[in-house]
């Protein structure tokens, strides 16, 4: 058995006789879950999937839909249209608490009910079943799979659902729901009521914690920044009254529902899932908290965790003195060289140049800066991405050196980097080192005109 089937059924086996929690009643049809039911499944963000326990059971998704339903809004209006309904703050309170803002009646964040029946309401459509068509073909996409629904659930739902049709009511009246209110709360039911495994969920939270690209099936649902303000969300609003503590002993974002399903998403490592029907007070599954409290103790996936020092972003600083390009020379070249060779600057780095990579290599190149004028051969060619704003940083730094009078080349064998603004780089790009440092080589010589022997 691989290492992360191990965990996972370590903790499934351990945890499978903890019996604290209550199974929901308050819909009928979830009353008849079964509280021995638990599983787990992790999905990579190569796509791998692992799971253990009670992997075949189908459960409608509930709460678990909502910060999906919710990045569908913001895709299709974009996040200030959607902050105008809806706001991004915790209530503190429990998911089907009434917080609404007072004054405007906005719900307060879109993982409580009200937010997210809001949210519901916001997805463009022609009518109610073209929403909830659209809302269903997107939690397809994020789960890799064409889901349907639990109509047994839904028919209990709706029958059951008065708190929510009040509170519905209640927006309208306050101005913060529009459209018709039965309509809206019978999609937000249907919404509730997608039928999902657990591997699902963990191919669902693993498509967020990838940036909104579904790591299995390898199609773009969400844009980036979407599901990063889908995760914040989940950061702070995802687990109700008890987000905070969760946020303390977890760090994770995550989101649970009253059918026992809880998901989180360690972005850029993977995607998480559980289904066991028990709940504690706040309405989170009691196994679920527990085997995420454990799992983020013993991989240190706490998102305030200190990822430790990138120290190997520079792997090499020389000159061209020590380490010339293999290009012929005449003696009298040569001879230049091997004086003047150290104006030739080459710093090689690796990795992903990130905020701290990048600091680190802006302070090799000013540490190694030669007199003016100079050449500053960079070897990118085992960096593997280049940051937003570090390009910004580092093309900032390029533009210095060259006003100080250094020529700058770059070695790489793809693009990693734009230049600022309209005008040409003020480097030169090569796609080996060797021509670049023979350039730099070749700059020296040219502007040597002292006579050499
Ligand atoms: O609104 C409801 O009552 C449900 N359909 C969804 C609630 C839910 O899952 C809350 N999460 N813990």
């Amino acid at each position: 058995m691989d290492p992360v089937t191990t965990s996972l059924a370590e903790l499934h086996d351990r945890l499978s006789s903890l019996a604290d929690g209550e199974v929901a009643d308050y819909i009928p049809q979830l009353a008849s879950a079964d509280p021995r039911t638990f599983g787990l499944a992790l999905v990579s963000m190569s796509g791998n999937r692992y799971h253990a326990g009670d992997t075949d059971d189908l459960f409608s998704i509930q709460s678990v839909s909502k910060p999906f339903v919710y990045a569908l809004a913001v895709s299709e209006l974009g996040p200030a249209a959607v902050a105008r309904r809806v706001g991004a703050e915790p209530s503190g309170e429990a998911f089907n608490a009434i917080s609404l803002e007072q004054g405007t009646g906005r719900p307060a964040n879109p993982m409580v009910n009200a937010g997210a029946i809001v949210t519901t309401s916001l997805v463009p459509a022609a009518d109610a079943s073209d929403r909830f068509e659209r809302i269903r073909a997107c939690l397809s996409a994020f789960a890799g799979r064409s889901l349907d629904v639990d109509e047994d659930v839904y028919r209990s739902e709706a029958a059951s659902g008065d708190r929510n049709r009040a509170l519905a009511y209640l927006m309208r009246g306050a101005g913060s729901l529009a459209g018709d209110v039965d309509e809206t709360v019978r999609t937000y039911f249907r919404q509730c009521s997608i039928r999902v495994g657990v591997a699902d969920l963990a191919v669902m939270a693993a498509t967020l914690a990838n940036g909104g690209v579904n790591p299995v099936t390898g199609d773009r649902v969400i844009a980036e920044p979407v599901a990063v303000r889908a995760l914040a969300v989940m950061a702070t609003c995802g687990m109700y009254d008890s987000a905070g503590e969760w946020l303390l002993r977890v760090g994770l974002p995550a989101k649970s529902g009253v059918s026992g399903g809880l998901i989180a998403c360690s972005p850029a490592r993977f995607g998480i899932a559980v289904h066991s029907p028990p709940l504690d007070r706040a309405g989170n599954p009691v196994r679920g908290v527990v085997a995420l409290t454990e799992l983020s103790e013993r991989f240190a996936l706490h998102l305030m965790h200190q990822p430790g020092r990138h120290i190997a972003t520079v792997t090499e600083v020389t000159t061209a003195l020590d380490h010339p390009s293999y290009r012929a020379r005449t003696p009298a070249q040569r001879a230049v060289l091997d004086r003047e060779g150290h104006r030739v600057v080459i710093i090689r780095a690796q990795g992903a140049l990130e905020f701290t990579e990048t600091e680190h290599l802006l302070h090799a190149l000013r540490q190694s800066e030669p007199s003016p004028p100079g050449w500053i051969v960079l070897d990118l060619d085992r960096v593997t991405r280049i940051a937003l704003g570090s390009a910004t940083m580092l093309g900032a730094v390029l533009a210095d050196l060259v006003a100080a009078g250094h020529e700058i080349a770059i070695a790489a064998r793809e693009p990693l980097l734009d230049p600022i603004g309209d005008g040409p780089a003020p480097w030169t790009a090569f796609v080996s080192r060797d021509e670049a440092v023979a350039w730099g080589e070749d700059r020296l010589l040219a502007t040597t005109t002292e006579p050499t022997g």
